[in-house]
């Protein structure tokens, strides 16, 4: 395999809003992210993909961008944004940013043309359509955040727009190559500045099963859900090529696909050695037991779920490529609070959770926050909650007959703003994420959770992601952590997650998901112990046991 630069790469999702405030007005910004690129480096980080932060209404948090060319105000210019690149640079690191194109803001010019002239150039940009007989739609999807994909298009009545998400966020179209020609040029224009690639939005929706038609109703709306569509959806490749082709690959860039819904035969042209993106987010576990009524209806998961998905995509994937894991990111609540039963969430078995995912095959993302064990915040009501989806999704319950306690279980479980509240810097007020009054409410847990305690306590988890990377990034060990193949180990012993990286070395990782002691067989003897998250683990010959809440890597005799 040709090896390229980004193969051996940690990154780092910022979330900017809630990241740091340098200038006390409550949001986060891009001169906050550079106050940090020190705090980044020491951890380890080489990649920093940046969440959006282009000109926006913020209708979805900037996932909704109304200028493709700038910085929104709120989070800095467009000379701080370089600032930071070069920064980055300086320290040898990396910055992504988020390229969000199968949708813009209905605030966008080419919008806002759309309306004025829907038969003009930039209707073209749009799935713009009339309605039927009777105000018919074209056809009965569900958006993802809830109610039909069609809206009216203002100031004509017999019109609807398409959006898949909010309706501040109409699709646009890629059949057309004129947007197509906009969106390589946005994108050569970022890398031409100095950055080194994209984190890829909900691509796997730019291509849908035209012409449209509805599918069976999936609940009592009469709406469907979009996989259905989406499994039908043929040709994507051609837009995807054709993206590559023209932008990252003659930069060099590196690219990471936020791909659902993937076929198994597709990997290879999505991941493979000359693939669409560099890598793809696994959402194997982030996917598991959710419902299609809802989030109510969601089954909880469990490490051995946890252990299963993971073992699954990383069988899947084996060699073609390089998948990149997660345990949370914005849109998902915190990975200790989700993955780790209650009595878990110790700082014992968040580095359980920690190792778990992290010497895996594919490259490690670490959430802002995750580092020092950030966890969901509490809600007393429906009110206290920004997130659309969340809000959408408390409505679902009621509608489906839950209680106004049981729509809020489901919420607080699953709300994106669990991932969102304001990172948790130090024991002042607002956890030093702001002098002024933080956008969405702190976690009050910051007086035990921050990263200026733990950066202090050589036994805190910011410490164990330290040793996490520092291991990753050993000469002798890195070849076999980034080429080397996984292979599961023991998987049908419950709650033990054990698996081989196997390559120029051999190394054992063995996890144990609950409070008592297990004993396994190791498959040939260890050689040494390279990392442990308690004191001392108790080998004898090819047996090892761990204590409760372990995880320990070793390296094994070849
Ligand atoms: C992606 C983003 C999410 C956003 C959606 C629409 O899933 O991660 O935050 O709401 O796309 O852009
Ligand atoms: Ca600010």
């Amino acid at each position: 395999m040709r090896r390229q630069w980004w193969h051996d790469k940690i990154a780092y999702q910022i979330y900017p809003k809630s990241f740091c405030d340098a200038n006390g007005d409550g949001i986060g910004d891009l001169r906050g992210i550079l106050s940090k690129l020190d705090y980044l480096k020491a951890l380890g980080v080489d990649i920093i993909w940046i969440s959006p932060c282009y000109p926006s209404p913020l209708a979805d948090q900037g996932y909704d961008i109304s200028d493709y060319y700038d910085i929104d105000p709120r989070f800095g210019t467009l000379a701080d944004m370089d600032e930071l690149i070069t920064e980055a640079k300086r320290r040898d690191m990396h910055i992504l940013l988020d390229l969000v194109v199968n949708h813009c803001s209905d605030e966008h010019i080419w919008f806002r043309r759309a309306c004025e002239d829907p038969d003009g150039k930039y209707g073209r940009y749009f799935y713009i359509k009339d309605v039927g007989p009777d105000r018919a739609l074209p056809c009965n999807w569900r958006s993802y955040f809830g109610g039909s994909v069609w809206e009216p298009l203002p100031g004509h009545p017999g019109k609807v727009y398409l959006h898949l998400f909010h309706k501040k966020q109409p699709d646009l179209n890629w059949e057309n190559p004129e947007v197509r020609e906009d969106v390589y040029k946005n994108i050569n224009w970022w890398l031409d500045r100095g950055l080194s690639g994209f984190r890829i939005d909900a691509i796997i929706n730019i291509k849908k099963a035209l012409p449209f038609r509805d599918y069976p109703a999936d609940r009592e709306d009469g709406l469907s859900n979009l996989d259905a569509m989406l499994a039908e959806a043929k040709g994507i490749g051609s837009f995807l090529g054709e993206m590559r082709d023209r932008t990252f690959a003659p930069h060099d860039a590196f690219s990471v696909g936020e791909v659902l819904n993937e076929k198994d035969e597709e990997l290879p042209d999505f991941i493979g050695e000359n693939g669409y993106f560099s890598s793809m987010f696994d959402f194997a576990p982030s996917g598991f037991g959710a419902s299609h009524l809802g989030w109510y209806n969601d089954v909880p998961v469990t490490p051995e779920d946890y252990k299963h998905c993971v073992f699954g995509a990383q069988q899947r994937v084996g060699n073609i490529g390089f998948l990149s894991n997660i345990i949370e990111n914005h849109d998902r609540p915190r990975g200790v609070c989700h993955y780790l039963p209650p009595e878990g969430r110790t700082e014992a078995g968040k580095k359980c959770l920690a190792a778990a995912y992290f010497m895996l095959r594919g490259l490690p993302f670490i959430y802002q926050g995750q580092e020092i064990g950030m966890e969901n915040i509490w809600v007393d009501g429906i009110d206290e909650v920004d997130d659309i989806a969340a809000r959408d999704q408390y409505r679902v319950a009621l509608d489906a007959g839950c209680t106004i306690e049981e729509a809020m279980d489901a919420v607080r479980r699953l709300s994106r703003d669990n991932a969102r509240t304001p990172m948790q810097w130090n024991r002042s007020e607002n956890a030093g994420f702001t002098v002024g009054v933080p956008w969405l409410r702190v976690n009050p847990n910051y007086v035990t959770i921050n990263a200026e305690s733990q950066q202090t306590d050589p036994g805190s988890l910011f410490h164990f992601y330290q040793k996490l990377i520092a291991l990753r990034k050993d000469p002798k060990y890195k070849d076999t952590l980034v080429y080397g193949v996984t292979e599961p180990w023991l998987e049908d012993t419950e709650n033990l997650m054990a698996y081989r990286r196997r390559g120029e070395r051999e190394l054992m990782v063995l996890v144990n998901f609950q409070s008592r002691l297990i004993t396994a067989e190791l498959p040939s003897n260890a050689k040494q112990v390279l990392l442990d998250n308690l004191d001392g683990c108790d080998i004898k010959g090819k047996c090892i046991s761990l204590q409760g809440w372990q995880a320990v890597v070793l390296e094994l005799e070849l």
